[in-house]
């Protein structure tokens, strides 16, 4: 132990150090919890960032120490929610404080860059945000950040605009203003699990297996049971034996439950073997070095082409039940099983075949596309190939129980609390009353927090042992034993006439699930049912079969297929155009769907039930197609003075849905407080996205007053009703819409409760600022804290409350368009993405400004994608990649030199005030567009995804 005085935020203190205790381990333990880490110490997310001696610093990578005698400042130096600085309230309202993670960090960075530069450069501003990772919103509004707090410091106000507006006869809705949970995560106050975590807690550590596909022939648990501080071991012999998924979808699933906590079978490197409960990490860690595992090595399959060969071996060979549909065979069929592999159990029919490694099949069409082949006058058909990529969300995946009162308390980062109880009450085999889940603020999910992926086994080891268990994924476990994109091969065919009409569409996609069936159905279908309701052909068709194979576990991530779709679809109507002679961007023109076009092909793609025909309704994407035309210029060349680099351009037009129709439900409820002040309460799990800032805006609109006197409580199982959960686009629409009617609820309760304490009719009143019910007969004024504290008395009506449910059949579909610019260097492969133009129509966009960042992050994600971001695993299944440096993810160097992103102004019929959904879409456009540009920079189709450049350099020969 060593004693140690350091200056912290102006403070001097001292502190009691270990030798090698890491500096963010010391100032954490001191309370600056806003110095997170997202890598375990690899030195590249920047989550620690502190200025340590006047110089920006990863705390992590150094020793407490090195700080004897330092002077140190974090965030908590600069503010905190209830007084911001300037930088903290600057990042807020120009909509960079989303899931916020590296939201404190940035805030600190930018307050020291503004103190030695008055009025940095672009240059500087990249130069100092060089070592942050941003996943959410990327970088492009930090510029704008920068520029507003300019501003503010030097004349008391903002001059430059944060974002358009709408619906100018509305107050808040439309309107940039400041996200209501941005300021507790600038300040790097409380708000995620890990801020949750009481002292005493035990910690859980998994041992997982180090190979691809094996039995597990004998476990021996015996030593490590008996090892200092352990508390217990599960393993496949002494836990749950509930056969369950981890997909957190609607119930019943279109997923086969085919796993159980631990399985006798591993299926991939890092599945789950046992899992170590004990009272410190490292006691835990030497536990898990001492378990004996003995196992059968069988030979896994990784590859699509691997699973479908003859004789292959079998990922899933237990018994196959169904919960409703089972065949007549069954029996027969499952002779062939072996008991060691478990159950596959279908909710209902999926068309697997799991003896042949097929986990779903589907397939559809309208019209008869051998006839539309045969009147086209030209067809190409191209196989496309995307890779196995990760959500990397900031915050890991972790989860903290505890028992209360008798009940099991889950803190959770989740997308789906309500699932998070469901699935977590089948495991324990205890009733959902019995389980509080509490969803805490999510450092990231991107459709990865949508499985329930730890939280399964946290609460089922807390019911068990009955102590408080906290764990959390090592960067590594995100990488190895966390959802993915599923690989997917797609071979697309297209026919047309000479003037580039469509007579025949035809996809073939086959996705790769991996060891579990994780949205095996929904994923693929996806690739079809967000891309082909894009193009007016009568005759399309489709054939989707997923296989189970041993590669790292896949799942959702944003996009949810239709990224991939859409690369395949747009490249090979480029290829066809590029064929027929004829301008790519003049076909588009010519096929796309407009308002009123009766959407056939929905029929057969529901989820794995009969999708409904719904013609196409409020639409952007004929303006997104010519706005983004005449921004990037297209038709005309561009050249570089270098001959090394050719310059192109490409686009692609985009669709995503808003939520899912006639599956997903919402509801929220709302009350009146005694002062006049309101709550709401929303299913809906705000994922940093601004859905809660959407229904404290629902009441602001309602009840005119300002969004500060409305607190929204949302995704707690125990206050909130029901939500399916924020995954498909469904947030904003779906729950934003339980949160508007619950709003309209209250409001004609409050009406009418006030018409019986003014003596009015409900009909002659409404509701106006600030914050008072008016008579437009009588012209009276009744306040809304006089009101509620009548209601509240001995001879009052009670409560003002108001609840609101929402489903719909009616489908909202957010379009738009894509364009970029890219340099291809023709002597290096390398590919610079020189411009870059995300147009989208998200009808009315509640949260403008969040609504920019959203596309702008999940539009430079897709370039990480489509460039460089690939799992990479060995001949025997092991990740080569497991870490953000060699993964590869972009940066703010990797940002297109422009970048613009543009909200097309349209309304919608069904969203709450007009809106539909803005972000998954956005994740649709890079790869297709960046392709378009390349052929036409170098005339290659790149046909499998990342663009490498070794990838481009063989198609062009060089190599
Ligand atoms: S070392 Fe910087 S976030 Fe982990």
């Amino acid at each position: 132990m060593n004693k140690i005085t350091l200056t912290i935020n102006n403070k001097k203190l001292q502190a009691t150090v270990e030798g090698a205790e890491s500096l963010r381990s010391l100032l954490v333990r001191l309370g600056y919890i806003s110095v997170r880490d997202s890598d375990d110490r690899e030195g590249f997310a920047g989550s620690d960032t502190i200025i340590f001696s006047d110089k920006p610093v990863y705390a992590n990578l150094m020793l407490a120490l090195q700080a004897d005698g330092a002077t140190i400042r974090t965030v908590e130096g600069l503010g905190n929610s209830r007084k911001l600085s300037i930088v903290q309230q600057a990042m807020i309202d120009a909509g960079v404080v989303q899931s916020a993670y590296n939201a404190p960090a940035a805030a600190l960075l930018l307050t020291w860059l503004l103190e030695k530069h008055k009025n940095p450069t672009r240059a500087q501003v990249a130069e100092v945000l060089s070592g942050i990772f941003i996943r959410d919103a990327s970088y492009e509004h930090y510029y704008l950040a920068v520029e507003l707090a300019k501003e503010m410091r030097d004349t008391g106000a903002y001059k430059t605009s944060i974002s358009p507006t709408f619906r100018e006869h509305l107050t808040y809705v439309g309107k940039p203003k400041s996200k209501v949970d941005g300021p507790q995560l600038v300040a790097g106050e409380k708000s995620f699990v890990e801020d949750r975590v009481l002292a005493g807690y035990k910690t859980m550590v998994v041992l997982r297996s180090p190979y691809a596909h094996a039995y597990i022939k004998s476990i021996d648990t015996k030593e490590a049971l008996a090892m200092d501080g352990v508390v217990e071991i599960f393993t496949h012999k002494n836990s749950s034996q509930v056969t369950y998924m981890q997909a957190g979808q609607g119930n019943p699933e279109p997923s086969p439950h085919d796993r159980r906590l631990f399985n006798e079978k591993v299926r991939h490197v890092g599945d789950r073997v046992a899992a170590i409960v004990a009272d410190t990490m490292e006691q835990a860690i030497a536990a898990r070095d001492a378990i004996k595992v003995e196992y059968e090595v069988l030979k896994p399959v990784f590859t699509v082409e691997d699973a479908m060969a003859e004789g292959a071996p079998i990922v899933q060979n237990g018994v196959v039940e169904f919960k409703v549909g089972a065949p007549a065979d069954l029996a027969d069929y499952n002779k062939k099983a072996d008991p060691r592999d478990g159950k596959v159990v279908y909710q209902f029919p999926l068309h697997g075949d799991i003896r042949r490694n097929v986990a779903s099949a589907a397939h559809g069409h309208i019209g008869d596309v051998e006839k539309g082949f045969k009147e086209a006058d030209a067809v190409v058909e191209q196989t496309y190939q995307t890779s196995q990529i990760q959500c990397t969300p900031l915050e890991p995946h972790l989860c903290f129980a505890k028992i209360d009162n008798g009940r099991l308390v889950v803190h959770a980062s989740t997308q789906v609390p309500f699932h998070v109880r469901r699935i977590v009450a089948w495991v324990c085999e205890i009733p959902e009353n019995k389980i509080h889940v509490i969803k805490e603020k999510v450092g990231g999910g991107y459709g990865s927090k949508q499985d329930i992926l730890v939280e399964d086994l946290v609460g089922y080891a807390t019911w068990i042992t009955g102590q408080p268990i906290y764990y959390r994924n090592t960067r590594e476990e995100e990488f190895v034993a966390n959802s993915t994109r599923h690989p997917m091969r797609m071979t697309v065919k297209m026919g047309a006439k000479k003037d580039g009409t469509l007579t025949a569409v035809y996809m073939d996609v086959r996705a790769n699930t991996g060891p579990y069936g994780n949205h095996c159905l929904t994923v693929p279908m996806n690739a079809c049912s967000k891309t082909l309701p894009l193009l007016k052909c009568d005759n399309m068709k489709f054939d989707v079969i997923t296989y189970y194979t041993n590669i790292l576990p896949t799942g959702a991530y944003q996009g949810y297929g239709a990224p991939k779709g859409t690369y395949s679809l747009m490249v090979c109507m480029a290829e066809l155009a590029d064929k027929l002679g004829i301008d790519y961007y003049q076909m588009a023109m010519k096929n796309k769907v407009e308002p009123g076009y009766m959407l056939e092909i929905l029929k057969g793609l529901g989820e794995g039930r009969e999708g409904t025909v719904v013609p196409v309704g409020s639409c952007g994407l004929d303006e997104a197609l010519v706005q983004g035309a005449k921004m990037i210029e297209w038709g005309k060349k561009v050249t570089s003075d270098d001959p090394d680099w050719k310059i192109g351009k490409g686009f692609a037009m985009i669709q995503q849905g808003s939520g899912l129709p006639g599956l997903d439900h919402s509801n929220a409820w709302a009350k009146l407080l005694t002062d006049g002040t309101f709550q709401i309460f929303s299913g809906g799990a705000d994922l940093g996205t601004g859905l809660d800032t959407i229904s404290v805006k629902m009441v602001s609109e309602a009840f005119c007053i300002p969004m500060d006197l409305v607190t929204v409580i949302s995704g707690d199982t125990d206050s909130c009703t029901f939500d399916t959960g924020a995954y498909a686009s469904s947030g904003t629409y779906f729950s934003g819409n339980a949160s508007y009617y619950a709003s309209e609820d209250l409001k004609k309760n409050l009406l009418t409760e006030a018409a019986k304490q003014m003596g009015e009719k409900a009909e002659d009143l409404i509701c106006q600022a600030p914050g008072e019910v008016y008579s437009t007969k009588t012209k009276k004024t009744l306040s809304y804290a006089k009101l509620s504290h009548d209601a509240l008395t001995g001879t009052g009506s009670g409560q003002v409350m108001g609840r609101a449910s929402f489903t719909t059949n009616h489908s909202s579909i957010p379009y738009g368009a894509h364009f970029a610019q890219v340099a291809v260097n023709v002597r290096t492969g390398k590919i610079k993405v020189q411009k870059f133009y995300a147009l989208q129509d998200a009808g009315t966009p509640i949260n403008p400004e969040l609504a920019l960042t959203q596309i702008y992050g999940a539009a430079l994600k897709s370039i990480g994608h489509t460039l460089y971001e690939d799992m990479i695993i060995d001949e025997n299944g092991v990740c080569i990649t497991a870490n953000l440096t060699d993964y590869g993810v972009p940066m703010i160097s990797e940002q297109p030199e422009d970048f613009k992103a543009v909200l097309i102004d349209i309304d919608d019929e069904v969203g709450p005030y007009g809106a539909k959904s803005i972000s998954e879409i956005a994740t649709n456009g890079a790869a297709p567009a960046i392709a378009i540009a390349i052929h036409d920079a170098v005339g290659i189709w790149m046909r499998s995804w990342p663009f490498s450049s070794e990838k481009i350099l063989r198609e062009l020969g060089k190599i």
